[in-house]
């Protein structure tokens, strides 16, 4: 008689719930063994050599990067597949026009259907982990059941992760379950592929019952189920419905050369910014400013007793964007990236390290490109990248020079502005400030951005959106506004709300702003404009700085009329922007607040009145 897969269940799991759902999904994908991961070195080790040993990830020369793995995906398997990602709720406009639907009863059991057998020939491992330190109050709890050997190393870094989690939880902690299939069961004796994955994927989320159930993708966000699912999809409704907010966003903090400490939080779309704006190291010129990452992708924000937000980061480490990482722009990264990395799609050099478009200027004469073919710089020049745009690093936090001393302070970091930007090639200027937090909210809602290689889909396309939210919130997009009004009217000390833009454009179609460090600029004007130091204009979209009023010592890059372009309010503009803001509204009209409709027409009347 075949021995029962809970058999090893290591006698510290007390949790009578957990263990039944673990042998509910055991005997619906029937996998070979249990594995039960306590988070130790060891046990990574052995994951990694037995990853090395089939071939589905390479060790990286130990001299140059220790302890660091390279893995290449499935062509097909590179980046968040949003049109397969659904929420299930039991009334469809809970979801929202946001978001993909279907009845919870009938896409459980089509996932019945796939899931069933699915983990034939692999080891189901059991991964718990906690988003937030370990037994924080603000920190919950999931269990994610995965097939992958690899989501097993990377939740290592990206959660807190292993036993410490299980003794956490007792004998009826809560948890989410988080269930996760790559979707290739093998028959006895057959070999396996280097990165097993489905051509059918489904991301799924149940808010109601605050599950998740992810099938056919071993990528990113679509299978480390503790950051978009669980972090903003279900943590959105969690937070709508307990009065705090679960955000795409980064938190830095900005210290003066006097010593004064701000901490912000900016919700930029995927691939536009993020990473880069939290490591940032400001122009010596500027005189001694200082900046610290608590995150780079997640915030939770919550009201504190005093009346302000406070942030924490429940992740603790970074899957960032490879390509355009370098010395020059993310020093912080580069150094944090030394040692006990995963790399994923990127190239591998021939002395055993790794490269990608933008690391160096020249690249190396001879590379193996993320499909594992040989790419010289004739391919590069032919338009084949070495890496894929949307190649990763997987990071753990603590290693980042810039890391910020209260990083995983449980009480989390006093927000002072919250920043939204795109990635706008034309209309959005560099930076303006929201009158109130009413108008701030109704820049965050129709924020716009063209599309980026870290989903499927066409690139380079504008699509509103929202906080940077569209594809993570996990209810009807009109409720998330109607939220964040609600928090702003609750709150005694609202943060300032701010929208900067890195990434307009000239009629040659070069970037106008040298970005990375020298956002520092700008992150300088807004933390005075928080401190009541900074001047500006008003205009028709808000205030807005004029040349004069940022720090340009040691500036070297932007002319005066070249700030001027960039600080530009084009009025024709604006007007063909606001039509886009009503048909977005629209969409959403069901549940979307007067509040947001009515600033439309006087945000529209406002700009009949605006000079060019
Ligand atoms: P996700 O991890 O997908 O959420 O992305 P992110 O928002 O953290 O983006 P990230 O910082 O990784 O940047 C994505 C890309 O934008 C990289 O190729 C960067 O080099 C580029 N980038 C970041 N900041 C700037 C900037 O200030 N100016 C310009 N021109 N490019 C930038
Ligand atoms: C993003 O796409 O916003 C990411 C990468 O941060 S992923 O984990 O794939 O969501
Ligand atoms: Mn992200």
């Amino acid at each position: 008689m075949k021995k029962s897969p809970l058999a090893d269940a290591p006698g510290y799991i007390k949790h009578t719930r957990l263990i039944q759902w673990i042998a509910e999904v055991a005997a619906l994908t029937e996998p070979d063994r249990v594995m039960w991961c306590d988070g130790s070195q060891e046990e990574a080790d052995t994951l990694f050599a037995q990853m090395v040993a089939t071939g589905s990830m390479k060790q990286l020369n130990p001299v140059k990067r220790p302890n660091s793995y390279l893995a290449l995906s499935d062509p097909s398997d590179v980046a968040r597949v949003e049109d397969r990602t659904y929420v299930c709720t039991t009334d469809p406009e809970d979801a929202g026009p946001n978001n993909n639907w279907e009845d919870p009863a009938k896409m459980k059991a089509t996932l019945r259907g796939l899931f069933k057998g699915c983990m034939r020939g692999r080891a189901m491992y059991v991964i718990p982990f906690s988003m937030g330190p370990i037994g924080s109050p603000i920190a919950h709890i999931g269990i994610e059941l995965s097939d992958s050997p690899y989501v097993v190393v990377n939740m290592r870094i990206m959660t807190r992760m292993g036993r410490a989690v299980i003794d956490q939880l007792g004998t009826d902690g809560e948890f989410v379950p988080c269930l996760h299939s790559v979707g290739h069961p093998l028959a006895a004796g057959e070999k396996d592929v280097k990165w097993p994955c489905n051509k059918t994927k489904y991301i799924c989320h149940f808010p109601e019952t605050r599950e998740i159930w992810s099938f056919g993708s071993g990528y990113g966000g679509n299978a480390l189920l503790g950051k978009k699912c669980f972090a903003l999809r279900i943590a959105s409704t969690m937070a709508r419905d307990e009065g705090w907010l679960a955000e795409h966003m980064l938190i830095l903090g900005v210290e003066s050369p006097q010593g004064e400490k701000s901490y912000v939080a900016a919700a930029f779309p995927s691939a536009c910014g993020k990473t880069n704006f939290a490591m940032l190291i400001p122009p010596q010129s500027l005189g001694g400013w200082k900046v610290t990452t608590v995150g780079d992708d997640i915030a939770w924000i919550k009201p504190g007793k005093d009346g302000r937000l406070y942030a924490i980061n429940p992740e603790s480490g970074f899957f960032g964007v490879a390509p355009g990482t370098s010395e020059k722009t993310n020093f912080n990264a580069m150094a944090t990236l030394k040692e006990n990395i995963i790399f994923t799609n990127v190239a591998l050099t021939d002395d055993g390290d790794v490269w990608w478009e933008g690391m160096s200027k020249e690249p190396p004469a001879h590379l193996i490109d993320w499909q594992g073919k040989d790419w010289t710089p004739a391919d590069g020049k032919a338009g084949r990248k070495a890496a894929h745009p949307n190649s990763r690093f997987t990071a753990p936090a603590a290693q980042c020079p810039s890391i910020d001393p209260d990083w995983e302070n449980p009480a989390g970091v006093p927000i002072s502005a919250f920043i939204f930007g795109g990635r706008r090639a034309t209309t959005v200027p560099l930076v303006f400030e929201a009158f109130n937090w009413n108008y701030g909210v109704y820049m965050a809602a129709t924020l716009g951005s063209e599309t980026t290689a870290a989903a499927t889909g066409a690139q380079g396309v504008v699509r509103r959106d929202p906080f940077a939210m569209l594809p993570f919130c996990g209810y009807h997009m009109g409720d998330y506004f109607n939220h964040w009004l609600k928090i702003g009217h609750q709150i005694e000390h609202t943060p300032r709300i701010f929208t900067v833009n890195w990434f307009r454009q000239d009629a040659a179609g070069n970037f106008m702003w040298p970005g990375f460090g020298e956002n520092m600029r700008v992150l300088k004007w807004i933390v005075e404009r928080c401190n009541g130091r900074a001047d500006a204009k008003q205009t028709a979209l808000g205030w807005v700085p004029r040349f004069e009023d940022l720090d340009w010592s040691g500036n070297d890059n932007v002319s005066k009329t070249g700030f001027e372009q960039l600080a530009a309010i084009d009025t024709a503009a604006w007007r063909e922007e606001l039509k886009l803001h009503a048909e977005w509204f629209d969409k959403l009209k069901s549940r979307m607040p007067q509040q947001l409709t009515l600033k439309r027409d006087l945000f529209e009347l406002a700009l009949a009145d605006q000079r060019d």
